[in-house]
């Protein structure tokens, strides 16, 4: 990907989250129709349409702070719902092999080609798949969810949280961005608690080691509504 495209794919991610907040708004009603319109294709639709609200453009401010303290575990990482890959390209090296996991062929498209002449590509990989019938040979020592269990509704959460379960290695680490936890009605984005979480991953035995609120969400809109938790299992 040139630096023209990377420039434009950060100006988008801005524009996404401009403080203008009722052109956002607009933008998330035009993607909740495509996603209720469409069901289970919505993602792939949303990601063809280039209407993806939730992109940054860019890598998520508090995971490359958690990568320079170097609290974050090395080994195998997974990103479910890792759309256009942000987060799996920055914190893969050598040490850190990172799957992103995407049902959306279109997501993963525009990760390949932002990626593919990146230098540290042997060290991830993108796959195109259903997080809840993934089966991989494998298990992960971290996986890192944002913007993933807000996606889709609430029924589905305890599979979310034993999909968790059986993708991690036992003393794997799972590191959430909860977001949004301000009160709103429908989805996506569904709203979220601490406790909407501890409820699906408890019965699984995982704890929290650390629930902080996310001073680095730059977005003025997820500003003041999205916590950072560390979960390990202890049975
Ligand atoms: C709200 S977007 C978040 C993307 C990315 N995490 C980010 O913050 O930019 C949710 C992503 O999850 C993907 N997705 C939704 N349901 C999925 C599923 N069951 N399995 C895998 N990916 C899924 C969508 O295609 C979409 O790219």
């Amino acid at each position: 990907m040139t630096t023209t495209n990377t420039k434009m794919e950060e100006k988008r991610g801005e524009e996404n989250h401009s403080s203008n907040s009722a052109t956002f708004r607009s933008k998330v009603e035009k993607m909740q129709g495509i996603i209720h319109e469409y069901s289970a294709g919505g993602w792939d639709k949303c990601w063809e349409q280039r209407v993806t609200p939730w992109d940054l453009g860019q890598p998520t401010p508090v995971v490359l702070e958690i990568l320079e303290k170097k609290t974050l575990p090395k080994g195998r990482v997974l990103i479910p719902g890792c759309g256009a890959g942000h987060d799996v390209i920055a914190i893969a090296n050598p040490e850190r092999y990172v799957v992103g996991l995407d049902l959306s062929e279109n997501a993963l498209k525009r990760a390949r080609e932002k990626s593919s002449s990146s230098p540290n590509a042997k060290y991830f990989e993108f796959i195109e798949a259903d997080f809840f019938t993934w089966h991989p040979t494998e298990k992960f020592d971290l996986i890192f969810d944002y913007t993933f269990f807000c996606a889709f509704e609430p029924r589905m959460r305890a599979s979310w949280g034993k999909r968790m379960h059986e993708l991690l290695k036992p003393d794997g680490e799972l590191i959430t961005l909860m977001w949004p936890t301000d009160d709103r009605d429908g989805g996506p984005p569904y709203k979220v608690s601490v406790a909407d979480y501890d409820e699906v991953l408890h019965p699984w035995g995982f704890k929290a080691t650390s629930i902080t609120d996310n001073e680095l969400a730059h977005v003025g809109l997820r500003r003041g509504c999205e916590k950072l938790g560390r979960w390990k299992r202890y049975l």
